[in-house]
């Protein structure tokens, strides 16, 4: 496809994306809330739920929480639902139109396994369906009668998934999939056990009957999941953009385990605060800021700059793997590259201030402009985004050998 209209359609699907996300996360963050906020009051029967008052855009609200139902059903429910569902699909969306329709750019290393398009798109598809079945089945296992044994098996298994991404994608398509599969759990868990076991619980209250108390075990076991994987979620979400997270896959598993860490520890932390303001775990920010802070030594220690600082020994040089059928740029091309986008573009770029290419983008070999011509095309071609404040002085003569070299190719 034109790569100026997959640019646009990403970026239509990114807005969607972000919108629908902050509208689920912000109402599960208000909902976290409102349940440690309640109140015992002496006209709700103790056990039965409990009160808040709150106040937002010039008005008062007078919440009322029913344990398990109330004794009539309202002739009106809202459910909030459609925000993790349409986080998930425009996010599967992004998935395919960045992933896998640009696969060779942004998901394959032939470094680390020579994979075709298609190859690729079935193992990230597969892995992510086949994630959500192990998480569900350990779920659903014995191990559910000890919610922390559950929680850190299921810790250890993103960790292990991650390392699996690592060992096929792209260290950018591993930290990808790492954050889709949390991401698929957490929506999976509310459309395949949450949402149905509410509706159970419904039917059998609508019929007289009394519910089944597992029903709501479940959905508050896979709640609670949720809940304390929403941060480590968004930060992997984010980590794609930033090469110095993701630019050698063999951190990305250590990586995974210290975010998850951070952000567990900071959720564990209010949710322990809203419910009681005194008892607030203050020491949860030490751990976060301790794993945090190793994140950083961890990924420091695959930049050949940083590793220079830390007083460690430089990594040998990484083996160029390139697909054989690769057509290479002429040597016009090539030296306009080198000459104009590779002082940053580099594995080791020597442009003042930048530690990583920018975007992990390396155009300092006539094997890496060959594949990354459809972004160059993008962003020195059809748009002048490239070099920044065209810093390098490319020329228009320039931008229009670029242009022939990618008309013909
Ligand atoms: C002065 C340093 C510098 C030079 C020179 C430079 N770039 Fe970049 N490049 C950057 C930075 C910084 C970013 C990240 C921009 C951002 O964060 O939006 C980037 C990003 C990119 C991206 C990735 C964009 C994306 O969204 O995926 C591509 C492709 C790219 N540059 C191509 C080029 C080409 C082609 C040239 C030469 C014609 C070039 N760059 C010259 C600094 C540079």
């Amino acid at each position: 496809m034109d790569p100026y209209i997959l640019d646009w359609i990403t970026m239509l699907i990114r807005w969607l994306h972000v919108v629908t996300a902050m509208a689920w996360i912000g109402a599960s963050f208000f909902f976290i809330h409102l349940d440690a906020s309640l109140r015992p009051e002496p006209d709700i029967e103790p056990g039965t739920g409990g009160r808040t008052w709150q106040v937002h855009g010039g008005g008062f609200y007078e919440m009322r929480k029913y344990a398990v139902a109330p004794a009539r059903l309202p002739a009106h429910l809202t459910w909030h639902k459609w925000q993790s569902y349409w986080t998930w699909i425009s996010g599967f969306f992004l998935l395919t139109t960045v992933y896998y329709a640009q696969s060779q750019l942004f998901l394959i290393d032939p470094a680390v396994m020579a994979l075709t398009p298609l190859q690729a798109a079935a193992i990230g598809m597969g892995g992510l369906l086949a994630g959500w079945l192990v998480y569900d089945g350990l779920c659903r296992s014995p191990l559910r009668a000890d919610d922390n044994l559950l929680a850190l098996v299921g810790f250890g298994f993103v960790v292990l998934a991650s390392y699996g991404f690592s060992k096929v994608f792209s260290g950018r398509g591993a930290v990808i999939h790492t954050g889709a599969l949390m991401a698929t759990i957490m929506t999976f868990n509310v459309f395949f056990v949450i949402m149905p076991n509410q509706r159970k619980t419904i039917a059998a209250l609508s019929a007289g009957q009394k519910p089944d108390p597992l029903w709501g075990e479940q959905a508050k076991a896979r709640s609670l999941h949720n809940n304390y994987i929403t941060l480590p979620v968004i930060f992997m979400m984010l980590a794609n953009h930033y090469p110095v997270t993701y630019a050698d896959p063999a951190i990305i598993p250590a990586l995974t385990a210290l975010v998850i860490l951070t952000g567990a520890m900071i959720r564990h932390f209010y949710n322990l605060r809203h419910k009681d303001h005194d008892k607030s775990p203050w020491w949860a920010w030490l751990v976060a800021a301790l794993a945090i802070w190793t994140a950083f030594f961890v990924a420091a220690s695959a930049s050949p700059g940083w590793r220079e600082k830390l007083g460690l020994a430089p990594l040998p040089e990484a083996p160029l793997v390139h697909d054989a059928g690769l057509r290479l740029p002429p040597p016009e091309v090539v030296a306009i590259v080198e000459g104009r986008c590779a002082m940053c573009h580099a594995a080791q770029p020597f442009w003042p201030g930048l530690d990583n290419a920018p975007y992990h983008v390396l155009l300092d070999t006539p094997q890496h402009i060959a594949v990354q011509a459809a972004a160059i095309q993008r962003m020195a071609v059809m748009t002048h985004a490239m070099p920044p404040g065209n810093v390098s002085a490319i020329t228009a003569r320039e931008r229009g050998t670029l242009a022939r070299w990618l008309a013909g190719s």
